[in-house]
Formats: C-alpha cells, structure tokens, sequence
C-alpha cells in the first residue's frame, strides 16, 4: 500500500510517504529557530508555520518517494494529542487530499505512533539519520540533499527505514519528549495498555526548564547533554522524584525547584564553567536514573523480555547509554528509535497508519475534528 502521512501536532512539519512498510520518503522542517527567542512553541507561530510550510514538504516528500499523487492509495494525519490550531493544519489538508483524490482516510495517535517509532529500522550500512529536528531543513529540490546537524549536506536515504515488524516482541515502551513522558506495555502489535505519565512536568520540559535557570537557550536538552559529558554526575545530590514509589507515573517538577534553589543559593556556579558542566551532568544523572530505573522495573513486572524507547529525550546520550547497561545487565533486548526519529516525523505515523489499514481498523469520517487532548488508553 503507498500512503501519506502527514504530522503537524506541534512544532515540527512533516510528510512522509511509506510503502508496504517501507519508507520511502520522511521530510521534517523543524520551527525550533523560530521559537527559540520565546523560550517554548508559541501555538500561533507553529501554525502559521505549518500553513506556510506543509505543501512544500508534503511536495518535497512526494518527490524524493518518486510517488505521484495520483499513486497513493491512502492518506493518515495526527489527529492527536497536541496543539489544537497546529493540529487542525495537517489533519484538515490530509482529509482534503483523501478527498480530492477519492482514498481511506486515517487519524492515528501520536503517541501510539511513537511505540512503533523504534520498529522502523535503518539498513546495516545505511548512513546515519540527517537528525529530524535540529537543523534538518527542506530538501534542496534541485538536489536533493538536505543540510545535516553541523550544516554539512548529506544525502538522505530514508528509503532505507523498513518497519521491522517480523521481530516484533511485547514490550514495555518509554515515550520522553518536551510534552509527554509515558510508560505502556505494548501486548502485542496495535494491543497497548498505559501503565503510567508525568503528573507534573515531561522530562524533556524538566531538561529545557533547568536549563533555562542556568541561562542555557531554548531547547536546553541537547545542550545539557553535550555539557554533561564532561561534567561531574555526583556534583550535586538532586532528588530522583517517585523513585521509591510502587506506581509507574513520574514527576519532575520538585527536581527543577531543587535546581532553582540550587542555583539562588550557589549563583557563583554559573560563572564557573565547569560548575556549569558539574551542574548539568547532575541533572542529567537524575533525570536518567530515574527513567531507566522505572522502565525497567515496569519490564520486569510485566514479564517481557524487550525495552523500546522513543521521543526527543531518546536522542539524550546518557540516557541510550544507562538503558542499554541496565536491558544488558538483564538480558533484555533494546530498541532506541533511530535519533532522525526520536523526535517527531510523519515516518511513524505513516508506519502505523499502514499496519492499521492492512488490520482492517475503521476509517476516520472526513468530517472529524482533532483531538487535542487526546490521551492514550
Ligand atoms: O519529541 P520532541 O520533539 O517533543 C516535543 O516536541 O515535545 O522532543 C523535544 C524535547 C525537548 O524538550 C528537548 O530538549 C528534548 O526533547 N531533547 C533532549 C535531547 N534532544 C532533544 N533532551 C535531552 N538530551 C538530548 N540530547
Ligand atoms: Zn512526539
């Protein structure tokens, strides 16, 4: 089956055409300069850049799959959760295309998309993802190439994503982003159940927030990961909230206030850049012990034998590094989405949207709404 896909939930536009679990196509404009002096996405301001960008990506994806639009046999959107009016964008123009063009329509979850994410494979030999969202850009119509993290033009291959679905174990799946931190245990494929979630802040919030007290710029995660590397993780004792507790939810916010203690009562840190370094791999160590501790005692509880983990957090070197000692220690397998897909893409929700279609879920009705709020069950 050839589909569309198109993901405009926040602040990422993209359209990626996927077929017979293959992809073959996943463009990704990422509006994190715009928002940057705003310190977080401003609603507005992502919308009208999805106006503005989501025909030229949706083209560009179409293009680079060689698929015309006459070709398609389905088009999929994120219908949820996310920001109502970026949401509306993408779901409104695909239920549009499936109508003009007379094809199934349907709305997927994003973060049901996200527990497939780290499913969807690059081929042994393949280069690495041009990373989705920091610095990826439009591809460059005349050729095709697209400017990597550092600026460097590389060539992007996404044709060699494949959705590896033959390997398919129950899982017990991370999903950490700037929005959402969620425990589920996948059952089995399309079968999930949400064991747990943030009751406060996500913990890619937690990353951009602290940061943010240390005077680091928007988005603060990947910086305090490059910082960390060389600080001191024993620096300064901050507390892993909910550790102890038998639950599986997660609460972040008391460890930014004990930060932002920290810092009005050691404000000489900041002037000191390796305190800098000290303080960030400090947080980084919490955040992370924190993550993987919970993730695995979930896994063990649940009896499965597989760890999955996907969202802009995933990209954190830290936390793929503590994951995969703690799934080795145990015997479990690993699966990271691949960093182009860690943050958000229409790759996912075009990989899912297929295997939906192929199980016979019922079609989305070309006059629904989006669902903002739309919670995982
Ligand atoms: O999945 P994503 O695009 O979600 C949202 O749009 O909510 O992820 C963005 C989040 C941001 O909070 C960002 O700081 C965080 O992912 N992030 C990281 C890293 N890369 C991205 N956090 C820690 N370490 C990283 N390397
Ligand atoms: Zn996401």
């Amino acid at each position: 089956m050839t589909l569309l896909a198109l993901e405009t939930s926040c602040d990422e536009t993209s359209a990626a055409v996927v077929r017979d679990g293959i992809v073959l196509s996943n463009v990704v404009s990422s509006q994190i300069k715009l928002h940057e002096e705003y310190g977080g996405v401003v609603p507005e301001l992502a919308a009208r850049e999805h106006l503005k960008n989501l025909l030229p990506v949706a083209r560009a994806a179409l293009r680079e799959a060689g698929v015309s639009a006459s070709a398609l046999e389905a088009v999929a959107a994120t219908q949820g959760p996310g920001l109502a009016i970026a949401l509306l964008v993408g779901f409104k123009a695909a239920q549009a295309a499936a109508f003009a063009l007379n094809k199934p329509f349907i709305g997927i979850n994003h973060h049901e998309a996200h527990l497939y994410s780290p499913w969807i494979q690059r081929a042994t030999g393949a280069s690495p993802s041009p990373l989705g969202r920091h610095g990826s850009e439009l591809p460059s119509p005349a050729s095709g190439l697209r400017p990597d993290v550092r600026g460097a033009p590389v060539p992007s291959a996404p044709h060699l994503l494949t959705a590896a679905f033959s390997n398919f174990q129950p899982n017990v799946s991370l999903i950490v982003s700037g929005g959402h931190t969620l425990l589920v245990h996948v059952r089995a494929e399309l079968n999930h159940c949400v064991l747990g979630g943030t009751i406060d802040d996500a913990a890619g919030e937690c990353f951009d927030k602290t940061g943010k007290l240390m005077g680091l710029p928007y988005p603060a995660g990947p910086i305090i990961d490059r910082l960390a590397v060389q600080g001191n993780p024993d620096a300064c004792d901050f507390p892993r909230p909910l550790l102890r507790d038998a639950n599986d939810d997660f609460s972040f916010s008391g460890l930014k206030t004990s930060v932002r203690y920290f810092i009005r009562d050691h404000p000489d840190w900041l002037e000191d850049s390796q305190k800098i370094r000290d303080l960030c791999a400090s947080v980084q160590a919490a955040i992370v012990e924190v993550l993987v501790k919970k993730t695995i005692r979930a896994a063990q509880r649940e009896g499965v034998r597989c760890v999955t983990a996907s969202g802009g957090v995933t990209c954190n070197s830290g936390l793929r590094r503590e994951l995969a000692r703690a799934c080795q220690g145990r015997g479990f397998t690993l699966r990271l989405a691949d960093p182009g897909l860690c943050t958000d893409n229409a790759a996912m929700i075009g990989i899912l949207a297929e295997r939906k279609l192929l199980a016979g879920v019922p079609l989305s009705p070309l006059n629904e709404e989006v669902k903002p709020g739309w919670a995982l069950a």
